[in-house]
């Protein structure tokens, strides 16, 4: 992503950072976003103010909507909110919603002194997408409660894993889903973004499958459905899915879903509980209605993820260092 000249250029930002801030900062680089591509800049304002940009160059042509995209830029927006109240800082958040070729302006934050009591300041550094599998335990009535208030709505599990499947036959075969899995898969487990194997908890034959989807550039129909058959077993398991839900597909409406998106992982997360989102039958426009129809009339659905008490602990996913997504 960077060169030398732009990364010793970002260190020597870094450096010259409040202390508090680079801390803030570095903890909002750990906010989710889809494949791990973290498409977020930061650029230098005046004082106190910082911009928060979004870049079109690094992200995913099978969301040619931006949808990813504006969701995670707002997981990012509160995740750096959470961790600005982890300081005893308050975050002043201005959307902006500006572009300027591949580059867009999302908002611009301000970081000031100031108590803000959030319950989650403390959990969002815990906060980590898991994809083991889940035992039956329900969700105790405080966490559906939270998650409800986050326009969350439980829908039958059973329901969703057929419109998964059917959304999952008709993304691998789709050049744009597999070419976009294929940018951003790594093998090599070290790697600053993307996703490893590893991080996905991908058996051995799931990865051949993979590979051969990549030089396929699509997967037959038979090998899709196989693929597939793992998620939707880990779904029919899961004793909840929740689909959260927004206005609309505007970007401001889905930056603030966003926002809800990261405050509803986290609590899952606070509560021991875990959470794996399948965006497939959301990104798949041929089943996102059927999804919006389980939904029942609660907005339009921007995500879609399983809950429950994981059996296994959450992969490790790298960032990038502070220095490489600060701009003057
Ligand atoms: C909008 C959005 C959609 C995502 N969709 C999926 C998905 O379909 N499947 C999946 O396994 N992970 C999905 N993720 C999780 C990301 O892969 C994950 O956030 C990233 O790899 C970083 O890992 P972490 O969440 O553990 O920090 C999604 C994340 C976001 C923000």
């Amino acid at each position: 992503m960077s060169e030398t000249s732009t990364a010793a250029t970002g260190q020597q930002l870094a450096a010259s950072l409040p202390a508090a801030h680079r801390r803030v900062l570095t903890a909002a680089l750990r906010a989710p976003s889809a494949h791990n591509a973290q498409p977020w800049r930061i650029r230098l304002g005046t004082g106190r103010r910082y911009e928060l940009h979004y870049d079109h160059h690094d992200y995913l042509p099978a969301d040619p909507e931006d949808r990813d995209a504006y969701l995670c830029m707002g997981a990012f927006c509160e995740t750096l909110a959470l961790a600005a109240a982890g300081e005893g800082l308050v975050a002043d958040l201005d959307l902006v919603l500006r572009r300027t070729g591949t580059d867009l302006h999302v908002a611009d934050v301000e970081l000031r002194p100031g108590a803000v009591a959030d319950p989650l300041a403390a959990a969002v550094a815990h906060r980590a997408t898991n994809r083991s599998r889940y035992t039956d335990e329900p969700l105790p009535a405080e966490l559906t409660g939270a998650l409800r208030e986050l326009r969350c709505v439980l829908v039958p599990t059973g329901q969703v894993a057929r419109i998964v499947r059917r959304a999952s036959v008709l993304s691998w075969r789709d050049r744009r889903f597999v070419g976009d899995l294929a940018a951003w898969i790594r093998a090599d487990s070290d790697a600053p973004d993307g996703m490893s194997p590893r991080q996905l908890g991908l058996a051995r034959y799931e990865w051949l499958a993979l590979r051969a989807a990549f030089v396929l550039g699509r997967l037959p129909a038979p090998l899709a459905r196989a693929y597939s058959g793992r998620d939707i077993r880990l779904l029919g398991e899961a004793p909840a899915v929740a689909v959260l839900c927004a206005d609309s597909d505007s970007p401001a409406d889905l930056v603030e879903a966003g926002r809800r998106l990261l405050r509803a992982w986290t609590t899952i997360c606070a509560h021991r509980f875990g959470y794996h989102p399948i965006s497939i039958a959301i990104d798949c426009p041929t089943t996102r209605p059927d999804v919006a129809a389980l939904a029942g009339g609660h907005g339009t659905p921007v995500a879609l993820f399983r809950i429950g008490r994981p059996t296994g602990s959450a992969g490790e996913s790298n960032r990038h260092q502070l220095a490489d997504v600060l701009r003057s």
